[in-house]
């Protein structure tokens, strides 16, 4: 067992621009950037082979990168450099390498089979197994419909209340693993927008519905406000003894919880040494283990367990995780690239680039570095997509022929889940082909001759090549797996979770707090002060305008007319 000194600063302070490495990948930035993949593919058979890594139930190709062997090396170099061998076992080792909040990051812990580790002295692995032998007694109950509501029908609907990692994690895997769901409803509220909690209102019943509120602090504004929204509206027709019934929560926060007035038995823990955004595999995933049955969640930690394995102990240069962070790092600090673009060829995970967007952009948007110093190069990327082929309908235009270079992660599935083969090919087939046009693009020859052989005048051909023109050499990752299951889900989720570790390391910052979201918040409390008439602030005079604005519109004095 590892006992862990939480006095240590953690992780060393590498200042990546420092390193050889870096040295030589601006060397050889300045060469490559001037040839294209086109041409490395026509000089290199064994290209596409050698830039892809096969692992379990995933294939992944990242051969249609702007890179070549020296690139690779030279980015392997770099992780090495920056000591992340090194910091890969303190992050396993539970170490506090979240520094600014003094923490482990453990949540590979909740999923693993094998260590056995304590945080300040003590050991966590009888904590993780109580609360999950309590959530699969949940689980099972309410599935079974042994436990009823207060009026004795079994439950038929979930309200997981929650924001932020407390939703988007849970709501990111209902719905990817839709098609292992049993029969309860799962339903999610988060914003503090009333009209989102009124409309999942208007959808249950309260006799037959259970609600789960997941706070990691018991303080999130959003979350308290709906559970006590909810709380109000389920007391319209349940008595406050009912409320035990159908109330339950995970949080680190037991005072708050139980003074909310959810009895013990109904609270499922958290620890602080979980983060919001990667805290799926805990007590926070209890929707997911309610809607697919809690046997299809150990499956999705056993996923994840595997990658965590491989993660930790993969050559550098078969090592998934690493080699799609150093991509990224390639594309982000040589060729200036803002934003990674993520499209799965799947409905079932149409919500994957918004969990991401937090996982990846909460995590390693920082500026300060682990000395405490403001960076002088640039760290995390701007996250964003949605499904394919719905993007190819919306936003690829802009891939193909705008003047951004953005590198995408392509992912699909090789089986359908409902077996419609039809549809599947047509999927792959576009699947393929737009990574393929992103790379070879389209001359101005073979433009014109389309053109030629459709008929067109040579005046109306000379107009129009440009247009018709791809340059192509548009950099993608293509993850390639072999079907949607719990089992590779975990997978894939933890594949993202190390290369946001990885990418965080090189960039010599701290992945794993989140400062940046507190003056919004704090202000916002400042200003719903004003608005009670509690607090007089001075704004900027826009802000004051603003308010202004709203402040006439609830007393009936708005100019603003309706159309
Ligand atoms: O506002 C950001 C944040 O702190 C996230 O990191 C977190 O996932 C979310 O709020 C919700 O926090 P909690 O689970 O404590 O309600």
């Amino acid at each position: 067992m590892q006992v862990l000194n939480l006095n240590n600063m953690a992780l060393r302070t590498t200042n990546p621009t420092a390193t050889p490495a870096w040295e030589q990948l601006n060397a050889q930035f300045n060469s490559l950037v001037k040839s294209n993949m086109q041409q490395m593919f026509a000089q290199d058979p064994g290209r596409a082979e050698r830039f892809s890594i096969r692992w379990n139930d995933f294939f992944v190709d990242f051969s249609k990168n702007i890179v070549d062997d020296g690139v690779m090396q030279s980015l392997y170099a770099l992780a090495e450099q920056c000591y992340l061998t090194e910091a890969v076992e303190q992050y396993f080792g539970g170490e506090p390498i979240n520094s600014t909040e003094n923490r482990a990051v453990l949540h590979t812990a909740l999923r693993s089979s094998t260590t056995a580790i304590s945080v300040d002295g003590y050991s966590i692995d009888t904590q993780i197994q109580q609360a999950k032998t309590s959530m699969r007694n949940l689980c099972d109950e309410v599935i079974s419909g042994s436990r009823k509501g207060y009026s004795g029908k079994p439950f038929t609907d979930v309200v997981n209340i929650g924001i932020g990692g407390s939703d988007l994690g849970p709501a990111m895997v209902v719905d990817a693993l839709q098609f292992y769901k049993n029969h309860l409803n799962i339903h999610f509220v988060s914003n503090i927008d009333g009209d989102h909690v009124a409309e999942v209102l208007k959808k249950i019943n309260p006799e037959t519905t259970l609600f789960v509120i997941v706070s990691k602090t018991f303080t999130t504004q959003e979350t308290l406000s709906n559970a006590e929204t909810i709380r109000k509206w389920f007391l319209e027709s349940a008595s406050p003894n009912d409320v035990q019934r159908h109330f339950v929560a995970v949080s680190t926060n037991l005072e708050k919880v139980t003074s909310f007035g959810i009895h013990p038995d109904n609270i499922f823990p958290m620890w602080d040494w979980v983060g919001g955004r990667f805290s799926l595999w805990s007590t926070v995933g209890l929707t997911i283990a309610l809607s697919v049955g809690y046997d299809k969640f150990t499956e999705l930690l056993e996923g994840a367990a595997e990658m965590d394995e491989h993660f930790r102990t993969a050559p550098a240069s078969e090592n998934i995780p690493l080699t799609l962070a150093l991509l990224s790092v390639w594309y982000n600090n040589f060729f200036g690239a803002e934003s990674h673009a993520v499209i799965p060829y799947t409905q079932y995970l149409h919500r994957l680039p918004a969990y991401l967007q937090q996982g990846i952009m909460e995590s390693n948007g920082k500026s300060i570095d682990r000395a405490g110093k403001k960076v002088t190069y640039q760290t995390g990327n701007i996250i964003w997509g949605e499904p394919g082929t719905n993007s190819q309908h919306a936003f690829f235009q802009l891939l193909h022929q705008g003047t951004k270079l953005i590198p995408a992660d392509f992912i699909a599935f090789l089986e359908p889940l409902h077996g419609n083969q039809d549809h599947h090919d047509k999927l792959m087939s576009n699947f393929f082909a737009q990574t393929e046009a992103l790379l070879m693009g389209k001359s101005a020859e073979v433009a014109a001759a389309e053109m030629r052989s459709a008929g067109l005048s040579e005046e109306r051909i000379a107009f129009l090549t440009p247009f018709k023109t791809f340059e192509g050499n548009r950099p993608t990752n293509t993850i390639l797996i072999r079907k949607l299951s719990p089992f590779t889900l975990g997978a894939l989720v933890a594949m993202y979770e190390h290369k946001i570790f990885a990418e965080g390391i090189i960039w010599n910052i701290f992945s794993y707090d989140q400062w940046g979201v507190e003056l919004g918040k704090q202000l916002a409390n400042n200003i719903l002060a004003e608005f009670n008439q509690t607090r007089n602030a001075a704004h900027d005079a826009s802000t004051s305008q603003l308010i202004r604005q709203y402040c006439e519109s609830k007393n009936g004095s708005n100019s603003l007319k309706l159309p």
